[in-house]
């Protein structure tokens, strides 16, 4: 029996520090995954995620957030949800729903209101400068405003070898009002079965949801590849895919571990991160390069993670 927990981004450590503390508790991964997306949600300088999200060309925050038990594959999410504070929640609740389990909009709003979700204003001031930025920098000038899908995706195996899988993004800086990725979407920003394995996706939905990702590399587990050949696997084909039919793929990063906590990772840029945690190593944030189309990571050097916080806390100024 042994625990493992994965995260996308150097901004799942806090959240995972926690999560190893409870799952080396004996607590269960769908709580684990829950309260550790929760604090990366409740994190302002994250500007991909819950508070402090960056909004839509509205200047309305709008998030995804999406959840999975792996022993009964219940399935909750909320799509286009705003003024709610913990998306990864709600969702959760949902996933206790036979019916109603995926919500957008007005309709997930209500349904957190009646199950009284804690209401929030997550449009931060900080947020507000960087919206205001981008129209001069883009809009205004004719340019792509499009930018940052940092998605938290976990994935957690327990000492009950029961697994769950969590997502949360506010999605596509600068979307349209409306807009989903693949977060919330079952199979594309994450999948989990207890009986092989889970997968959770970063990058731009738009092209992640043309492979449904996360379904493929918990299938390719199924066959008996190993999470690291997996993820390898899926994301070189869905690259070279989105390539030949497309000319060009969008960015695509996944983590994933199998029923006996063993982790893979892949992407198709430089420059993802990701963090891990099981019984032996302690939580641990790699970042990754691809070579000869293999991904290839190392342990975070001091002055990579001294950088990651200085650029996220930074002072900002309009321009
Ligand atoms: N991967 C997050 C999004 O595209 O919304």
């Amino acid at each position: 029996m042994s625990w493992t927990i994965i995260g996308t981004w150097r901004m799942a450590l806090e959240g995972i520090e926690k999560a190893a503390e409870l799952l080396s508790n004996g607590e269960s991964s769908g709580n684990a995954v829950e309260v550790a997306i929760k604090m990366v949600e409740d994190f302002p300088y994250y500007k991909s995620v819950g508070y402090g999200g960056l909004p839509n060309e509205n200047g309305e925050v709008e998030l995804d957030a999406a959840y999975m038990d792996g022993n009964t594959l219940s399935i909750g999410a909320v799509a286009g949800i705003k003024d709610f504070k913990n998306p990864i929640s709600i969702a959760r609740r949902l996933s206790e729903e036979k019916f109603n389990s995926f919500l957008v909009g007005q309709g997930a709003e209500e349904y957190a209101h009646k199950n009284g979700f804690e209401r929030m204003n997550m449009l931060t001031d900080r947020a507000i400068i960087h919206y205001k930025n981008r129209l001069k920098e883009t809009v205004n000038k004719g340019l792509s405003p499009y930018d940052g899908h940092d998605t938290v995706g976990m994935v957690a195996l327990d000492l009950d070898n029961s697994m769950a899988s969590g997502t949360s993004t506010s999605g596509l800086f600068m979307k349209k009002r409306g807009r989903v990725g693949d977060s919330p979407l079952s199979g594309s920003g994450f999948y989990v079965d207890s009986n092989i394995g889970g997968a959770t996706a970063t990058g731009l939905g738009e092209d992640i949801m043309k492979g449904c990702i996360s379904y493929e590399i918990v299938r390719l587990m199924k066959e008996g590849y190993s999470p690291q050949e997996a993820a390898d696997k899926a994301v070189l084909e869905l690259n070279n895919l989105l390539i030949s039919r497309r000319k060009k793929a969008g960015d695509i990063s996944v983590v994933c571990i199998n029923n006996k906590g063993e982790f893979g990772v892949a992407t198709n840029i430089e420059g993802f991160s990701f963090v891990v945690a099981t019984e032996k190593l302690p939580p641990t944030v790699y970042t990754c390069s691809v070579e000869d189309d293999k991904t290839i990571y190392e342990i975070a050097t001091e002055e990579w993670m001294n950088d990651y916080i200085k650029t996220r806390t930074a002072p900002l100024k309009l321009k």
